[in-house]
């Protein structure tokens, strides 16, 4: 009997309508649009602004586009995985409430969170539940509504993150494309760089928490850069080369839109043409786990079947890695 493969059959998206440009956000804090544009490669970001509305508002908006493209009914889908970290509760799960929206009954839906990789591990972990033979229909999500942890009194934070969801359906298939590899890794040493400090188990919300300022995104900057090019890059790498995988092979690359000088450095290491590299990070910034579904979902038009597509990501953890796919249709 041949393998069972996960392939991509559809692709939905949803961005908030609210634009928050560099010139905005200058007179918010002490930044430039200069500043921005050149250090990471943002011009605006999108923000949801509807009150008392969180991240599974996005995420159905993604997968009612994706409905409609693909034709597929609520009641044919029997998994929902979310990469979230900015669920709209910490319980239930975006996952949950995101199936309620849709109006989907019978499947399980549960959320993964790997910060910014959390679309691609994800995706790795839903292809197995493919492959397994027992689920047919996965909607694939990153979705995030990074600003409601982001401080906006922090401008070594502030203008990086904005929000939005993305989502694919995935399905078996006995051809060689979809899901054809994964390489994913975590080092928990790196966890203490970059944190959401309190809000959780071990620091619950307080009058003081409130205080220290600690319910926004902590990073180290240059400590999260440096080990975001050498992981992202070298892991882009390893996969091509595991994969005997040449540099003109590859038909996409989908970086993880942190900074445009992080995707360079993976350019650079994977000799990727820039013309084939999926960039959006200008217009709506560091998106979290959305970024690289909201780079499929824009540049769905121009794949072919067949094309070579390798995704990668770094993220909070520290989490890392890429996925190697043939695109389907
Ligand atoms: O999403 C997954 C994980 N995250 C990442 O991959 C992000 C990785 N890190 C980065 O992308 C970059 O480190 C940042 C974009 C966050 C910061 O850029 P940087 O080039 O590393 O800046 P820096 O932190 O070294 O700061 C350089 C200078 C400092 O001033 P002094 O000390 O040299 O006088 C900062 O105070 O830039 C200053 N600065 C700003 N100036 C204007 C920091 N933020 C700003 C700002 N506007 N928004």
């Amino acid at each position: 009997m041949s393998k069972i493969h996960a392939v991509i059959t559809g692709v939905g998206g949803y961005v908030p309508e609210y634009i928050l440009n560099n010139h905005e956000l200058s007179a918010m804090m002490d930044t430039s649009d200069e500043w921005i544009t050149s250090r990471v490669g943002i011009k605006e970001r999108r923000i949801l602004k509807e009150p008392n509305t969180g991240t599974s508002y996005m995420a159905a908006k993604a997968a009612e586009e994706l409905f409609t493209k693909t034709g597929t009914k609520p009641e044919e889908i029997d998994l929902i995985i979310v990469g979230t970290t900015t669920p709209d509760h910490i319980f239930p799960s975006c996952a949950a409430m995101t199936a309620e929206k849709l109006g989907i009954k019978n499947a399980l839906a549960f959320d993964l969170q790997a910060a910014c990789s959390g679309f691609i591990v994800a995706l790795s972990n839903a292809a197995s539940f493919i492959e397994s033979g027992k689920y047919k229909k996965v909607l694939v999500f990153g979705a995030e509504k990074m600003s409601s942890i982001t401080n906006y009194n922090d401008r070594t934070t502030a203008p990086l993150f904005g929000d939005g969801a993305g989502v694919v359906l995935l399905e078996p298939s006995t051809e060689e494309l979809g899901v054809l590899d994964s390489l994913i890794f975590t080092d928990g040493a790196g966890g203490k760089h970059l944190m959401l400090k309190a809000g959780g188990s071990a620091y619950p919300s307080s009058h003081e928490t409130i205080d220290r300022s600690e319910h926004g995104v902590y990073q180290e900057g240059q400590n999260v850069f440096k080990h975001a090019v050498t992981n992202m890059a070298g892991v882009s790498g390893d996969i091509m080369d595991k994969n005997n995988l040449k540099s003109e092979d590859i038909s996409w690359l989908i970086p993880h839109q942190a900074n445009l000088r992080i995707i360079d450095a993976v350019v650079n290491r994977t000799g990727v043409a820039y013309e084939k590299v999926i960039i959006n990070i200008e217009r709506f910034g560091n998106t979290s786990a959305a970024s690289i579904p909201l780079c499929i979902w824009e540049a769905e038009k121009k794949f072919k079947k067949g094309d070579n597509i390798i995704l990668t990501a770094f993220g909070a953890g520290f989490t890392w890695g890429s996925v190697w796919l043939k695109w389907a249709y």
